[in-house]
């Protein structure tokens, strides 16, 4: 086996994907990653499909060009969503792996046969969303919920000038978007399983499971996403065989576009990573 020592480049709006970074460490120990955070230009969900489109070739284009990155994890619902098709047929060598909502675990893991799918305004819009609802359509019932705002308050309570009010907003989306979608529990008719259709909700699994209860099960998609991306690198035999560098600072690259110290204290926070981790990516590109 060949050893490919180069990166493999990660991306999100901003700091969701870390949810994915933290899937793939585990996954591939002897791989490294480099991660970018588009904080200046989050949230994804409430902007334009071009937009989001124009934003996912920039990054991509820079995480090749800068980074000599060998595959790529698009590591966000909306961006997948909105992108991953074209960046395919651009970029036709290049493994690439993206995320969607988990709907076909859920439904194998529902008892009640009602599942509820929290996700961006843009994933929940998008074509690509509404053929996978198709392709599950009679296996489960289907309660859909945008949530506005709340991939941005994530971000927020990241930032310690902001954090007691951003949690406090937290709680009161979650709270709003659970009860306008209906009830939860294991009885008959009630949603006994929520997916999380972005990233950045696996940060607020601890206050959702307070809001929901014991008998409703989350279910997201890092790890399914890891081994897909095992799988791809196998198969297109760019796996690293030799030992990863020792250290994670050494294994694990993180930039973002934005604030660096949202970033730093998202990546301590999660990751435990130090604040050598993280770094200021150019201002244009
Ligand atoms: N984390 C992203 C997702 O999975 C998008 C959040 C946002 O920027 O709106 O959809």
């Amino acid at each position: 086996m060949t050893s490919d020592q180069r990166p493999i480049g990660v991306f999100d709006s901003g700091i969701g994907g870390l949810s994915v970074l933290q899937a793939l460490h585990t996954e591939l120990p002897h791989e490294r990653f480099v991660y970018l955070a588009d904080n200046a230009h989050a949230p994804y969900g409430e902007k334009t499909d071009l937009y989001v489109r124009q934003r996912t070739h920039a990054i991509t284009e820079h995480l090749l060009a800068q980074h000599q990155i060998k595959a790529l994890v698009v590591a966000c619902n909306t961006a997948t969503a909105a992108a991953i098709h074209e960046l395919r047929t651009q970029h036709p060598q290049l493994p690439l792996v993206g995320v969607e909502p988990a709907l076909k675990p859920a439904v194998a893991l529902s008892q009640t046969g009602h599942i509820g799918v929290i996700a961006t305004r843009g994933t929940v819009a998008s074509d690509k969303f509404a053929r996978l609802l198709e392709s599950v359509q009679g296996q489960a019932r289907f309660t859909v919920q945008a949530c506005n705002g709340l991939a941005l308050a994530i971000e927020q309570s990241t930032l310690p000038q902001h954090a007691a009010q951003a949690q406090k907003r937290i709680t009161e989306l979650l709270a709003q978007y659970t009860t306008a979608m209906g009830t939860f529990g294991k009885g008959p008719g009630q949603m006994d399983t929520l997916v999380l259709g972005c990233t950045h909700y696996v940060f607020v699994e601890k206050p959702l499971k307070a809001l929901l209860g014991p008998d409703v099960q989350l279910v997201s998609t890092g790890e399914a996403v890891a081994r897909q991306t095992r799988r791809l690198l196998e198969t297109a035999g760019l796996l690293r065989s030799d030992p990863a560098p020792p250290q994670t600072i050494q294994r694990m690259r993180l930039f973002t576009t934005g604030d660096l110290n949202g970033l730093e204290a998202a990546a301590r926070r999660w990751l435990d990573l130090p604040q050598g981790a993280c770094h200021k990516a150019p201002e244009q590109f």
